[in-house]
């Protein structure tokens, strides 16, 4: 946020609205700046010039912070329609250069039509000045879970790199997935994992987990079934300095023969391949399986299927934690269950 000089209106707190009201009115409120406290007792409203419809304490020179413009103010200041404003998005995410934004189905009544969507996301750009493009989010399909999303706005370029937790991510937005909604379970898996622990990471990607762990110390064998995943998991364990940590492996991971201390299954249809993660896990190992669960099922669905995998290859599970990570869609949760094997 940058600041820059100004004027401002000074007044006893229990006052502010009623002079906020008075100053717009007069139209000598200045909506680019924030209200500040100006001492214990008083706040400083930002004003173009001096006003003369009500009393004030006095009017000073003031930098107050300026009020990043919102996605509604930056429409609003082009002129959009009031109706495009109500119906834009109210979120979106920022994955490296690119604004990731789910606009709806355009064919369904009552989304915003491709112009709209348009100039939304030119109004985007502006909100995130770093942002050099705006991609309409699709659903993501398929094993491989790829992604469908439009361009709706910028230079185009969806290649970008995206750093969090101080991890750098490359990826190209339209032809690998990056889920916001999984950032928190990303550090987690960085943070419970020790140096030296052998992970198999079933369903790598790009290194969504691969990464945190293998730079938390684990030694991580990740298999990847999409060369396209594949190809940016080996250049984001080079980008990250993990390639001595990660054993990148482009294939399926039901061929994959390895002994792990630690299974990570992040894929919705994970429990399909519960027994090639119980053949990999040593006694007293742990396993995260990720479902998408029908909200009233989670987690005795997955925690079923767990415990019923383990029955058939003769294990016990000990299951000690169970969370939603993000909602999937209506009425469906994105669910893991960590559980020791023994
Ligand atoms: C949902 S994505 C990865 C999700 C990621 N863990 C996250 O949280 O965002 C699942 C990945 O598993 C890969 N995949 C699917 N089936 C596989 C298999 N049998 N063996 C290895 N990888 C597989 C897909 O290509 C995809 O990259």
């Amino acid at each position: 946020m940058t600041d820059r000089p100004g004027k401002a209106a000074i007044v006893e707190k229990p006052r502010t609205e009623r002079v906020a009201e008075a100053l717009e009115a007069e139209g000598v409120y200045d909506p680019s700046r924030r209200i500040e406290a100006y001492d214990a007792d008083r706040v400083a409203l930002p004003v173009t010039r001096r006003p003369t419809e009500i009393d004030v304490e006095a009017v000073v020179a003031l930098e107050l912070s300026v009020r990043e413009r919102g996605l509604a103010d930056v429409l609003r200041s082009r002129g959009v329609p009031e109706h495009v404003v109500e119906a834009a998005p109210s979120s979106w995410a920022v994955i490296g250069n690119v604004v990731l934004v789910d606009f709806g189905d355009v064919s369904v009544e009552g989304t915003l039509d491709r112009d709209a969507r348009e100039t939304v996301g030119e109004a985007l750009l502006e909100v995130h000045g770093d942002a050099d493009t705006v991609l309409a989010r699709g659903g993501i399909s398929g094993t491989r879970r790829d992604p469908a999303g439009e361009v709706v706005a910028g230079s185009g370029d969806t290649e970008t790199v995206h750093t969090e937790h101080g991890i750098e991510y490359a990826l190209d937005l339209s032809e690998t997935m990056f889920s916001p909604g999984n950032k928190a379970e990303r550090a987690r898996m960085g943070d419970v994992v020790s140096t030296g622990e052998r992970v198999f990471d079933m369903f790598a990607g790009i290194g969504y987990f691969s990464l945190p762990m293998a730079r938390a110390g684990a030694s991580v064998t990740a298999a990847e079934i999409d060369p396209t995943s594949h190809r940016r998991l080996v250049e984001n364990a080079r980008r990250n300095g993990v390639t001595g940590n990660v054993h990148a492996l482009l294939g399926d991971c039901r061929t994959v023969e390895t002994t792990a201390d630690r299974v990570v299954m992040g894929y919705y249809e994970a429990h399909e391949y519960l027994g090639t993660a119980l053949d990999a896990l040593v006694s007293g190992g742990i396993v995260h399986l990720h479902e998408a669960t029908p909200d009233a099922m989670f987690p005795d669905r997955p925690l079923g299927r767990l415990r019923d995998a383990a029955a058939a290859a003769g294990r016990t599970v000990d299951v000690f934690d169970a969370r939603r990570v993000k909602s999937h869609s209506a009425g469906v949760v994105h669910g893991v269950v960590d559980a020791h094997i023994e």
